[in-house]
């Protein structure tokens, strides 16, 4: 039994659905289902013996420990986190009730079941964070590596940095079996559209303005959101407790370049009904406030230690993806329209 927090959102719920396509393994889904967190994209896990939803915050020490206690996992993977740097700079707050003080007191709790467990050292705490901690690269700079120093700009950025301190710390202080990732920018299905990739796609088929911050030469580099999930499979197999590990797919793209291959993947795939192309309706708006350069990742620990490289290129990761889009089209009016929450209210009415 594994214990999978944020699995409702992008990442953990893509996650959850290749990890019971590829193990026998059961997945207990502990997420709060804050607005990124979306129950639908489990639909067809949902009935399967193997999985159970918890629905509570992973800074519930109480409820945690009761999770713990009841499914005994092996293992902890937590996605749980406010994960968008524009929400970041309008309202702070979450992200440091949620990155800090959730992730502390679920390793906290995390401790304690630890440390009465029989089989002590094949325990993993799995936390899933991000290359922004990094902060930004210049043109000519080399890719980050784990021993790049930490140098987070936003409000997102320096969360995610403390969540990374207190899971060293506690590795190092209480000898918990902790790994880290650091990954750049996903993409895929599932992806919610606040975030470029998915706004781009749908704003681009409704006709709206495609909002490019700043001059669009920012740089980012693309992972298509399985390839991260195969390489978080493998690090929680054969990682070395205390490590850290940079997951990325060498596929730096400036954004203006990303929306163009959008655009021009949608023209084919589904041409504008009046005629021209969806580059149209590109529109450049007021930058990011303290918005980093370049990202890239040094992926080559990972490669070479754990033997883990991405499947798919940037060019075939980003057709799979218009494709997701176009084909899922009612999910992402679910979405959109907000009806993606009338569970819960259901739920918890
Ligand atoms: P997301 O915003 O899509 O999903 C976050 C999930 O966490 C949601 O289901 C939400 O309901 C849940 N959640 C939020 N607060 C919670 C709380 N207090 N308790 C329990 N659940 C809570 O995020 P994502 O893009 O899937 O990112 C997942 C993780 O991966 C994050 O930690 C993020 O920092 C990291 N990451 C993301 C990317 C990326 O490109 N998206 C890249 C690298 C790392
Ligand atoms: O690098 C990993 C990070 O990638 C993760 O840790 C974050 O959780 C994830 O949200 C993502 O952060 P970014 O800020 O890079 O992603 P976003 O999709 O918001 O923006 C990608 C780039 O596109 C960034 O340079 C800002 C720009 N952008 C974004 C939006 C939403 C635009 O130009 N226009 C937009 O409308």
């Amino acid at each position: 039994m594994i214990l999978v927090t944020g699995g409702a959102g992008f990442i953990g719920s893509n996650f959850i659905l290749d990890w019971l396509a590829t193990h026998d393994e059961a997945v207990v889904n502990l997420d709060a289902l804050t607005y990124a967190g979306n129950v639908h994209n489990l639909a067809s896990v949902k009935d399967d013996p193997r999985y159970t939803f918890v629905h509570g915050d992973i800074g519930d020490t109480q409820l945690v420990a009761g999770v713990l206690e009841r499914h005994r996992p092996r293992a902890i993977i937590n996605f749980a986190a406010e994960s968008h740097v524009d929400r970041s700079i309008h309202g702070p707050e979450a992200f440091v009730q949620t990155n800090i003080l959730g992730t502390f007191r679920l390793i906290e709790a995390t401790r304690a079941y630890w440390g009465l467990l029989p089989e002590h050292s094949a325990f993993r705490f799995l936390h899933i964070s991000t290359d922004e901690v990094f902060g930004t690269l210049g043109a000519a700079d080399q890719a980050f590596s784990e021993r790049t120093q930490y140098q987070p700009n936003s409000p997102y950025s320096a969360s995610k940095a403390a969540s990374d301190h207190l899971v060293r710390a506690y590795h190092h202080t209480y000898g918990l079996p902790v790994l880290t990732t650091n990954c750049s920018n996903n993409y895929g299905p599932y992806h919610f559209p606040e975030k470029l990739i998915p706004l781009v796609i749908h704003n681009a088929l409704e006709g709206r303005a495609l909002p490019i911050y700043g001059d669009g030469q920012q740089i980012r580099d693309w992972l298509y959101v399985r390839d991260h999930c195969s390489a978080i499979r493998r690090v929680l197999e054969a990682g070395v407790p205390g490590e850290t590990y940079n997951i990325g797919g060498w596929n730096e793209r400036a954004n203006l370049d990303v929306v163009h291959t959008l655009c021009d993947i949608l023209d084919e795939l589904s041409p504008k009904a009046g005629g021209g192309s969806y580059r149209d309706q590109i529109t450049f708006v007021t930058d990011r406030p303290g918005h980093d350069r370049r990202y890239a990742i040094d992926a080559r620990k990972i490669e070479a230690e754990l033997d883990w490289r991405p499947a798919e290129t940037f060019e075939s990761g980003i057709r799979k993806t218009v494709r997701w889009y176009l084909d899922n089209a009612e999910w992402v009016r679910g979405v959109a329209s907000g009806s993606y929450r009338n569970w819960i209210e259901k739920q918890y009415a």
